[in-house]
């Protein structure tokens, strides 16, 4: 990932024109989330808050645009406010109207210039504190947060459309205030071409009629960054009575199979954090060009298709994303500085979800590779991006603060937590906080306030001030935490050792019983350097080249690249142009990207692929293969 060097990120904040920067600067010791505004938000929360979404769209495929209406029902704070400021990227407004209660009338507004990060802030003149205002508005065909895939890029040959919100991506989609730190409901009706259906993350009739016309409510309040819609040739499947798979026909089989243990999951997570609170939990299978591997979209999480390798080995991204019902869509990080209260909580409960489901072992195998890429991450990232407690992301783009620090470290804390107050005592409490914060937007100082009162204090003597704030607010690992152990690793590693030895042949290492955990964790384990004849043994003995499973594929071709197997490149070339999910093909074009001739190729099969990428994953594989830095000769 790349990241931005601390001078510059010094140098963007001093850049007034930043959202948020100001008023940051005036509260920089305030902690309660309602008065500190978040800084990737040109919002004026502390003003007005959204409290009602009513979308009104058009999907034109062949046009590649949104075209209708948003209405926002508000809540003033501050009814002297006089403007209304919301987040917009790339949005063509039409026309805006403001209702008084009796008669609709336009308004007066301006659309700031466009800054490449945040987009432009929309300011509408206001007289009063209007309860209602309507933006008519189109989107463009480049808008960041959707993807727009003609018939060609899909298994059913029908146009698909699908949106991606998070972190800051919303806003290319729906003028409206683009910060977790606000929640509101929403409806939608949306129009399509009649043959195709459309879901939003809201509630899907599994019947609905398929005529082009749809309508949808969510009557719980959400933060922007879980708005979501899709569209296209979109089957159902139940898998119980309140949790099902919507995917292309071609999918669906496969789809339901793979995630068949969903309501048992739901079951299991009821069970330790209480109720599930949001009615249906379906999960919608995209094309592979979906940009990750699953967004928790309520009542409809998005899902890659490279999960589904048949022996349910990946389906912990499944308890991922259900996992967030809890922490991240019932209790929300308030600005993405606070991310790990999303990613790490749910991390921890993914995790013991697969525990519960899938035993020790599997659990103890997911705990070592996430630690593991942690590790590797840790080796090149700034100390100030370490700390679970972060900085406010003033002047940065959230994408790019996106690490295993809040997934591993977060989860990790935890995992620590649990051990030393005990399991019973720490699911008591981890309950206690999703019951206490629910459907509300909250931050690292509220937890470590909470943790204070309701753990620390009133089980005395467990854990030390001093190492809570190691956790929190120092870099690195702390020294007192447990490493994960897997007895089933200690065996793959054995048996790669013996074969880098020449003590044993390729052939007799035993693989019989390998989960796509263990291939894993092999290819992870292998030296910096793998000899060309070494890559050429693993080939003929494993046939790694072209295999179906992404994660493996993720780790093999790297050592392919950097051994010179050449004879690899049509399965990279096939393997990058079929699969978009950026954390799967990056490490093979950053491996490419090292050599001249390695980017060379990469860079065509980039040409070629790119028209199917989403343009987050574009935007990331054109930084990769970036003409390289000029290497600085002076002795
Ligand atoms: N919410 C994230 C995806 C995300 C994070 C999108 C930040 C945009 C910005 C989702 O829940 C997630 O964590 N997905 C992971 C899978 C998980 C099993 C680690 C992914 O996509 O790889
Ligand atoms: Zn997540």
């Amino acid at each position: 990932m790349l990241r931005i060097p601390t001078a510059m990120v010094l140098a963007l904040a001093l850049a007034a024109c930043k959202p948020g920067v100001e008023a940051q600067s005036k509260v920089s010791n305030v902690i309660d989330s309602s008065t500190v505004l978040d800084p990737n938000s040109y919002a004026q929360t502390d003003k007005v808050r959204i409290e009602h979404l009513n979308l009104d769209l058009r999907v034109d495929m062949a046009a590649r645009r949104l075209l209708g209406s948003a209405e926002l029902q508000l809540h003033w704070l501050d009814p002297k406010a006089g403007a209304l400021v919301l987040d917009t990227r790339d949005l063509d407004i039409r026309r805006i109207d403001g209702f008084d209660g009796k008669v609709w009338r336009p308004l007066r507004y301006t659309l700031d210039r466009r800054d490449p990060v945040y987009g432009s802030a929309l300011r509408i003149k206001l007289k009063s504190a209007l309860p209602r205002v309507r933006i008519q508005y189109a989107t463009r065909p480049e808008a960041s947060g959707l993807q727009w895939l003609t018939p060609a890029m899909t298994a059913s040959k029908q146009p698909f459309m699908f949106s991606q919100s998070q972190a800051i991506h919303a806003r290319s989609w729906v003028p409206l205030q683009d910060t977790p730190g606000v929640r509101f409901t929403y409806d939608a009706r949306i129009r399509t071409d009649a043959s195709l259906m459309a879901v939003m993350s809201a509630d899907n009739n599994p019947n609905a009629v398929r005529n082009g016309d749809y309508r949808f409510s969510m009557p719980q309040k959400i933060p922007s960054y879980l708005l979501a819609i899709a569209v296209g040739d979109l089957v159902f499947k139940p898998i119980s009575a309140r949790s099902g798979v919507w995917t292309e026909p071609s999918m669906l089989d496969a789809a339901t199979a793979e995630f068949a243990d969903t309501e048992k999951m739901i079951e299991v997570t009821e069970k330790l954090y209480g109720p599930y609170q949001w009615g249906r939990y379906d999960m919608l299978v995209l094309p592979a060009s979906f940009p990750f591997g699953g967004m928790e979209n309520p009542r409809l999480s998005f899902i890659t298709p490279t999960v589904i390798v048949g022996d349910k080995s990946l389906v912990s991204l499944i308890a991922h994303e259900l996992a967030h019902s809890w922490s991240g869509n019932l209790v929300t990080n308030s600005s993405w500085k606070d991310m790990w209260l999303n990613e790490g909580f749910t991390s921890y409960v993914e995790n013991r979800v697969v525990e519960a489901i899938y035993g020790k072992d599997q659990a103890d195998m997911e705990n070592v590779i996430s630690q593991f890429g942690l590790a590797e991450e840790l080796k090149t990232m700034p100390a100030e991006d370490q700390l679970l407690a972060h900085a406010p992301l003033v002047g940065r783009d959230p994408d790019d603060a996106l690490s295993d620090i809040a997934y591993v470290k977060g989860q990790w804390f935890l995992m620590f937590l649990e051990k030393r107050f005990g399991r019973d005592t720490f699911d008591a409490f981890l309950r206690h906080w999703f019951t206490t914060h629910a459907f509300t937007s909250t931050h690292s100082a509220e937890f470590e306030r909470f943790l204070n009162a309701e753990l620390m204090q009133k089980h005395p003597g467990k854990v030390s001030p001093e190492e809570i704030a190691q956790w929190l607010h120092q870099p690195g690992i702390p020294s007192v935490a447990v490493p994960a152990k897997s007895a089933r690793f200690d065996a793959v590693d054995n048996m790669r050792s013996k074969w880098l030895s020449g003590e044993i042949n390729v052939s007799e290492i035993d693989t019989k019983a390998w989960s796509t955990q263990e291939w894993v964790r092999f290819l992870e384990g292998m030296p910096e350097v793998v000899t060309l004849v070494q890559a050429h043994d693993l080939q003929s003995a494993f046939a790694f080249d072209g295999t179906p499973n992404g994660e493996i594929a993720q780790r093999w071709y790297p050592i392919a690249i950097e051994s010179g197997a050449v004879e690899s490149r049509p399965d990279i070339e096939a393997f990058l142009s079929s699969v978009g999910r950026r954390k799967l093909i990056m490490p093979t074009y950053t491996a490419l990207a090292q050599s001249d001739e390695g980017r060379a190729f990469a860079r065509a099969v980039f040409a070629k692929a790119r028209a199917g990428y989403h343009p987050i994953t574009a935007a990331s594989v054109e930084k990769v293969l970036a003409d390289p830095a000029p290497q600085n000769n002076t002795p």
